[in-house]
């Protein structure tokens, strides 16, 4: 991939801060992951842009023996996770991006959550089409972003400020609402079905909704 999001030190190191304040639900989100994957038969998951490791560590700490593969630019953000996971030998974590992942391994399930909003619509489905390439047919695949479009997608927007907390920083409020209106790239629903059918995915099913954060589950063709 040659688009990437570099989280750096400060950026890296108050990211569950950042995640607290600004993305309602998402704690909720994770805790539901290991049952959403629950039937999955082969438990080989492959988490693409794992960050600190906050998914990871659900699976990590599910009844379910899964072997985890992280991946993540953000040489900062990885450090985070390799501290988290140092004593558990489930746990590969990978500098880089998905392509720097052998594509000969094929995994049964993948995660990509806040992600996709980083890059363009070429670039979304290069690394959509880079994570089926590393699945196998009828694998599971989560992923959770900003979604939508038009007044609702606007309307949605105005619902987060609200959920945001009430003593939050007001000029903090209106960066962080610029910046997902005017800075991070959202798209419709039907375009990422359209993104997902080229990729090799089966039509994603929302399952969660928070705002305008949406999580979708889908099987690789
Ligand atoms: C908002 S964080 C999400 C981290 C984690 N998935 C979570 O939900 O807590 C976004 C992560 O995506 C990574 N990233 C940025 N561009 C990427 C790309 N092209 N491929 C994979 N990961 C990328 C960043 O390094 C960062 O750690």
């Amino acid at each position: 991939m040659s688009q990437t999001e570099i989280f750096e030190s400060d950026r890296a190191a108050g990211y569950n801060q950042f995640v607290d304040t600004w993305i309602p639900n998402y704690h909720y989100f994770l805790d539901q992951l290991p049952r959403v994957l629950r039937d999955v038969e082969d438990k080989t998951l492959l988490c693409v842009g794992c960050g600190t490791g906050n998914e990871i560590e659900r699976f990590v700490h599910s009844t379910a023996q899964w072997s985890i593969t992280g991946v993540d630019p953000s040489p900062e953000m990885l450090k985070q996770a390799r501290e988290k996971f140092r004593t558990s030998n489930r746990v590969t974590l990978v500098d880089g991006v998905v392509t720097d992942i052998d594509s000969a391994k094929k995994f049964g399930a993948a995660t990509l959550l806040l992600v996709l909003h980083f890059l363009d619509e070429n670039e979304k489905l290069l690394l959509l089409k880079a994570i089926a390439d590393r699945l196998k047919p009828g694998a599971s695949f989560v992923m959770m972003d900003i979604t939508g479009n038009g007044s609702s997608f606007n309307e949605n927007v105005k619902i987060l400020s609200k959920l945001w907390p009430v003593d939050v920083d007001p000029e903090q409020a209106k960066n962080r609402l610029h910046r997902i209106q005017h800075e991070l790239y959202h798209i419709s629903e039907e375009k990422l079905e359209q993104l997902y059918a080229e990729a090799g995915f089966e039509k994603p099913v929302r399952f969660f909704q928070s705002a305008v954060y949406m999580g979708f589950l889908a099987s690789k063709k």
